[in-house]
């Protein structure tokens, strides 16, 4: 078991998440101490560029440009991979396990769509790979899956998991900035993507949706097949018409058991202003799950930064240090279930959804437009149950704006497709899902 007296990281990355770990090892270190029975030591730091300008904490001296020096280290015994990407990462983490290192990662775009083989591979050679950071920031929710809630059959799980994206549309919603304004903001704070396309677009939400979901129904979906719409079409008009009807629009990333099927889905969606969902707001993130014994659960916190990345992160050091301590590995499966065990699910197809929609047609002001919208609705079994119309110039195309009832998505889009064919539609079709829930 080697010299027990500490625990040796070594850190691949020293940018937002890195340095967080570096300050929250310093300043909580007595209470790791206390809790884990040794101290923990950061001895070796890979980065791109050694020159570059750092926050005081980073000790220069441990620096390398070279990642094989901190992997290669005899002396560390957990590499902290929080560099991001796939490549160098993936080979990164290989060579890792390969040489007997236990690994913490926050990288869920690597774990989304390479995880089953690094998993596989740390069962092979007896190491552990742990991801709390991946999803939800600092919020537990990756170990209460695990461990929590496992005695639980999940039945549905709806989540704000970008923080990014919830910063973005709460600035709009309540402080009136704008979308681009927002987003800079939100890059200045360390909460983006290295590139902010995978916020907006709703692909980081889609990835941990697809680790989500291999936690709580066992079943593998890779989440390029999750239906995934972003934020970036989202307007500040849908907004302030949604506040209207007495909903916010948030991000959200849904998945619900079916009899043999797992519906999984990202996109902005209207949740009742007075709310739980509605009521998280900034770069808070929120998990809502519901079992079948335990009912509704929500775990709240902040999803993205600095110091909660980090703390999710060091939280994982200390239980892979506990591990190592107690020379044991491979406790809890990475995916929280025994691989071939449940069955694996189909993924229900986006137009068997059912819900409640948003509908906004920018139409011209005349004769005949509401009774054609309402019959080409009416025609599919769509049921309208609020509405509002702009006053009109006569010129400029007014707004039609629709909630209905529950309605067939593939529904939905088949009416809005004759719709968009009108002469009197003057602009894209805008829909949003809504959501129900409290
Ligand atoms: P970041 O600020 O861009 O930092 C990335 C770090 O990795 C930098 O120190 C960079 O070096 C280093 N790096 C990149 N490529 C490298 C390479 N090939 N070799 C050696 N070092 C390399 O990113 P971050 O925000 O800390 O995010 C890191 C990871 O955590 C990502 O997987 C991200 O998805 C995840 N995460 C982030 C947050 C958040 O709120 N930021 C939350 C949850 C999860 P230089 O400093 O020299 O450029
Ligand atoms: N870019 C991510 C977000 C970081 O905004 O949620 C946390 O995973």
């Amino acid at each position: 078991m080697g010299d027990e007296s500490k625990i040796r990281v070594g850190l691949l990355g020293c940018g937002t998440v890195g340095t967080g770990v570096l300050r929250i090892l310093r300043d909580n270190a007595s209470d790791i101490e206390a809790r884990l029975g040794v101290k923990v030591e950061v001895v070796k730091i890979a980065v791109r560029d050694t020159d570059k300008p750092r926050d005081g904490i980073v000790p220069r001296a441990m620096m390398t440009r070279d990642a094989n020096e901190v992997i290669d280290d005899p002396d560390v015994q957990v590499i902290v991979e929080v560099m991001g990407g796939y490549e160098p990462a993936r080979t990164y983490l290989t060579r890792a396990l390969n040489g007997g290192k236990h690994v913490v990662t926050a990288n869920k775009a690597l774990l989304a769509r390479h995880g089953a083989e690094i998993f596989r591979l740390a069962d092979d050679v007896h190491r552990d790979v742990i991801f709390e950071a991946s999803v939800g920031g600092g919020i537990p929710i990756i170990r209460s899956l695990r461990e929590g809630l496992a005695s639980e059959r999940i039945d549905s799980i709806h989540a704000i998991i970008n923080g990014t994206s919830n910063f973005i549309l709460s600035a709009m919603s309540t402080e009136g900035h704008t979308y681009g304004a927002a987003l800079a903001n939100a890059q200045a704070r360390g909460y983006a993507e290295a590139d902010p396309t995978m916020d907006v677009a709703g692909t980081d939400a889609a990835q941990k949706l697809s680790i989500l979901i291999a936690l709580g129904f066992g079943t593998d979906v890779p989440f390029e097949k999750i239906l995934t719409e972003g934020i970036d079409t989202v307007s500040a008009d849908d907004i302030a018409y949604a506040k209207s009807f007495g909903y916010v629009v948030k991000p959200l990333a849904i998945a619900r058991a079916h009899e043999g099927a797992i519906e999984a889905r990202v996109h902005p969606a209207l949740v009742p202003v007075q709310s739980m969902m509605g009521s998280v707001r900034g770069v808070f993130n929120a998990v809502y799950v519901h079992t079948a014994s335990l009912g509704p659960l929500m775990f709240y916190g902040q999803g993205a930064g600095m110091l909660p990345t980090a703390a999710a992160v060091v939280s994982d050091v200390i239980e892979l240090g506990r591990n190592i301590l107690r020379g044991t590995s491979g406790r809890i499966p990475h995916l929280a279930f025994h691989e071939g065990l449940i069955p694996q699910r189909a993924l229900r197809a986006p137009a068997e959804t059912e819900c409640r929609f948003y509908l906004r047609f920018p139409v011209s002001d005349q004769p005949g437009v509401l009774a054609s919208i309402a019959g080409a609705l009416g025609a599919r079994n769509i049921s309208i149950s609020r509405m509002v119309q702009d006053d009109s110039d006569g010129t400029a195309p007014v707004q039609v704006v629709m909630l209905t009832h529950e309605a067939r998505e593939g529904d939905v889009r088949d009416a809005l497709s004759t719709i968009g064919s009108l002469p009197f539609v003057r602009g894209p079709i805008r829909y949003l899902r809504i959501e129900e829930i409290r």
